[in-house]
């Protein structure tokens, strides 16, 4: 399995990926968003036949305060159930974050994960190191809340 940046012609295999994990889904023009502004953040992984089997899209935030260093987000991350526990979702974890660091300087990395998520849970808080800062209540569209998540790159 490969894991390297995105390309454009990667994002319809993206979209499909995310759709079949995830509830939260976004148009192909969020997705080229990400592409175009941060070509760097956002990586797949790919099995040998070159098919996308998972995904990082991530960003960097826009809405600095004065006096505030810049910070990364990870808009979402999946990868495909028959390819999961193999260290894919950590790889692209550990691609972005580093880009995030390198290229833009950000200072920490934020997300936003379902409280009942403990796949995702396992990856943030105990692989990588990520603390929760914050409870944001019914931030889903179900009505579940988020975990607001952070670690710091520095
Ligand atoms: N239960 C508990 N811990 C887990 C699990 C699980 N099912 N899966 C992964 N982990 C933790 C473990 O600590 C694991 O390390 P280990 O295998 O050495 O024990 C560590 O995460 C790394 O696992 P990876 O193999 O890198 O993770 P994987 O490639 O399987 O992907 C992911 C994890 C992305 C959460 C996957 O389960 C998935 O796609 N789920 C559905 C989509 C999803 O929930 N995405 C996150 C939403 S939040 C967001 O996008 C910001």
């Amino acid at each position: 399995m490969n894991v390297r940046p995105i390309r454009v012609d990667d994002l319809t295999g993206m979209q499909a990926c995310n759709l079949q994990n995830l509830p939260e889904n976004y148009t192909m023009r969020y997705y080229l968003y990400h592409a175009m502004s941060w070509p760097s953040l956002s990586y797949v992984a790919e099995d040998h036949k070159g098919r996308i089997v998972g995904y990082i899209l991530a960003k960097m935030c826009a809405e600095v305060a004065e006096g505030e260093e810049p910070h990364g987000h990870v808009t979402s991350i999946s990868v495909l159930r028959s390819y999961r526990r193999l260290g894919l979702a950590k790889k692209l974890m550990i691609q972005s974050q580093q880009a995030m660091c390198a290229i833009y300087n950000a200072s920490y990395v934020s997300l936003h994960v379902r409280k009942s998520n403990r796949a995702a849970l396992g990856l943030y808080r105990d692989t990588l190191g990520f603390t929760v800062k914050d409870i944001e209540k019914k931030y889903y569209a179900d009505g579940e809340d988020a975990y607001a998540m952070h670690l710091p790159l520095k």
